[in-house]
């Protein structure tokens, strides 16, 4: 990590000297420092520099390992009053534009500053440009006047082809220009940043925490770093890219376990599963075409068979073996409940905190899963081949599945999940294949599994691709910044929780 960060060099390749890379090396106690932190985190940068994109993704990470955490856009308390401004709202010289643009920075800080207190939270993002020093005194003063630490994430970006298509891509259909002819808007836009140029001022200030991503973290400048939260946060954004890219996610083929409704073990797949591990290949050939693909797969036998037929560089994750089921491994669900009826009830009572005597909770393995997760947002194409608790955990990270749903989804067997992160959103795109296998999905409070077979239908190659499923906050995994988030975590009962961060 130091070393990746540590040839630090300013835009304009000077080696920076001024400033210190202080990285926190010996947190005493680092649980301690996740319950009790107050970090507001504060956006910097001209528009159009992914701001927005980095916030919401800080915060469905930090949501996914139950830290509560929510971004307040200016933006969008800006709007209230000034639906539709023209550049000139943003010119300085403009007083009204000035005393409004203060005044939704005062009342998003405000809200932020009344989430931390009255709310439970813990990381706050202000999204907002932040772009002189003058401001980022203001923040800093009204958060050590409460004693929350701040920590400045700026997006500084020069390459002006990245930055048109940014603005064709997102700004020309934000709420900002509704109903505006598409180029208008993009050249109203280029003025709004010329404003803003106008007054800019990159991160330099010395006794400030920040990072600074240039170019979308070709270089990394971090500065007066102490806590151990921000150095997650910051290790996080320093591996976010936004090259295009999909990732492929398959469950196991039928397993001799899933045949006999067994839980757990390391058994091999059945026949139905050679068929899917033979039609793989097919499967996923036209999504994936030529492009670069890593497969992983975890470390047992099922998923490795699965895979064999797939001509990509691969890679076993021990991280990615399924839910280790303790005492209960190689039991039915049936078994479970006889033997053990008041951890089956407990459960379904509360099956993401549930940790199987011997065993792992939906919640140990979000932790394991966590150096995956950060592969796989720094990796390009990847295709996986894992298990059922495994797959819910990395599609609750992707599509921003609150814990008391994702433990409860259906991912059935023989179906590939193509996801491709996109600006504000991840589409999904399902391929099913023609193979008959049980359902391995068992309801809430019942016993067995749901009787039935999966993969029955009988596909074309063109009815295989289903529909993405609706739009939405819950399902698309990153919401509009307009879209203020309502979901916040469940605060986890079990005091160890935070030893994740
Ligand atoms: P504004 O100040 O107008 O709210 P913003 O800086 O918040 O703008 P976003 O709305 O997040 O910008 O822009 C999203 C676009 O930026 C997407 O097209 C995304 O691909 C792109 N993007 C994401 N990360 C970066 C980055 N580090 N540098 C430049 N562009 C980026
Ligand atoms: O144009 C960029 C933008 O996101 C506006 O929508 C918003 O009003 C503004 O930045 C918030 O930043 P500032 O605090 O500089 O006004």
């Amino acid at each position: 990590y130091l070393n990746h960060v540590g040839d630090a060099y300013d835009e304009n390749g000077e080696e920076v000297q001024q400033v210190e890379c202080v990285m926190a090396t010996n947190i005493p106690n680092e649980m301690d420092q996740v319950e009790d932190s107050h970090i507001c985190v504060v956006m910097v940068g001209l528009p159009a520099r992914g701001k927005s994109l980095i916030a919401q993704k800080i915060v469905r990470y930090l949501r996914w390992l139950s830290v509560n955490a929510k971004s307040f856009n200016v933006g969008s308390y800006r709007r209230a009053d000034t639906p539709h401004p023209s550049a000139a709202f943003f010119d300085t010289s403009n007083p009204e534009g000035e005393r409004l643009r203060r005044a939704a920075a005062e009342a998003a800080v405000t809200d932020m500053l009344r989430w931390f207190e009255h709310e439970g939270g813990h990381v706050g993002i202000l999204d907002a440009t932040n772009s002189t020093q003058y401001r980022r005194k203001w923040i800093k003063e009204r958060c050590d006047a409460k004693g929350y630490d701040v920590l400045f994430v700026e997006s500084k970006c020069d390459d002006e082809d990245l930055i048109m298509s940014n603005i064709l891509e997102v700004k020309t259909t934000s709420p900002d220009y509704i109903g505006q002819d598409p180029e208008e808007a993009a050249r109203d836009f280029r003025d709004r940043i010329r404003n803003y140029e106008k007054v800019y001022q990159t991160l330099t200030e010395p006794d400030l925490t920040y990072v600074k991503l240039i170019n979308v973290g070709s270089q990394v400048v971090i500065n007066q770093v102490s806590n151990y939260l921000q150095t997650r946060i910051i290790y996080f954004t320093m591996n976010l890219h936004i090259t295009p890219r999909s990732i492929w996610l398959s469950r196991h083929g039928e397993s001799e376990y899933n045949v006999l409704g067994m839980i757990g073990g390391d058994a091999s797949i059945s026949p139905r599963g050679l068929a899917y591990a033979d039609a793989l290949p097919g499967l996923v050939r036209d999504s994936i075409g030529d492009k670069d693909v890593t497969l992983w797969t975890s470390t047992m036998k099922r998923t490795i068979q699965t895979a064999r037929h797939l001509p990509y560089r691969k890679k076993q994750w021990k991280a990615l073996d399924e839910l280790d089921a303790g005492v209960c491994d190689g039991l039915t669900y049936e078994e479970i409940e006889k033997k053990y009826p008041e951890d089956f009830r407990a459960r379904d009572d509360d099956k993401y905190n549930y940790r199987y005597q011997g065993g792992e909770s939906y919640r140990d393995v979000v932790i394991r899963l966590e150096p995956i997760i950060m592969e796989m947002e720094r990796g390009e194409n990847i295709m996986i081949v894992t298990h059922q608790a495994i797959l819910r955990c990395i599609y609750a990270y992707f599509m921003n599945i609150p814990q008391d749903q994702s433990p409860w989804m259906e991912i059935p067997l023989h179906t590939v999940i193509k996801l491709t992160p996109r600006a504000y959103g991840t589409v999904e795109e399902r391929f099913k294949a023609n193979i008959p296998a049980v359902s391995t999905f068992r309801a809430k409070y019942t016993s067995a599994n749901m009787g039935g077979e999966e993969g029955l239908e009988d596909m074309t190659d063109e009815s295989n691709m289903m529909s993405p499923p609706p739009t939405g906050a819950e399902i698309n995994g990153i919401v509009k910044p307009d879209d203020v988030e309502s979901f916040v975590p469940q605060k986890h009962p079990d005091p160890m929780v935070p030893v994740l961060l």
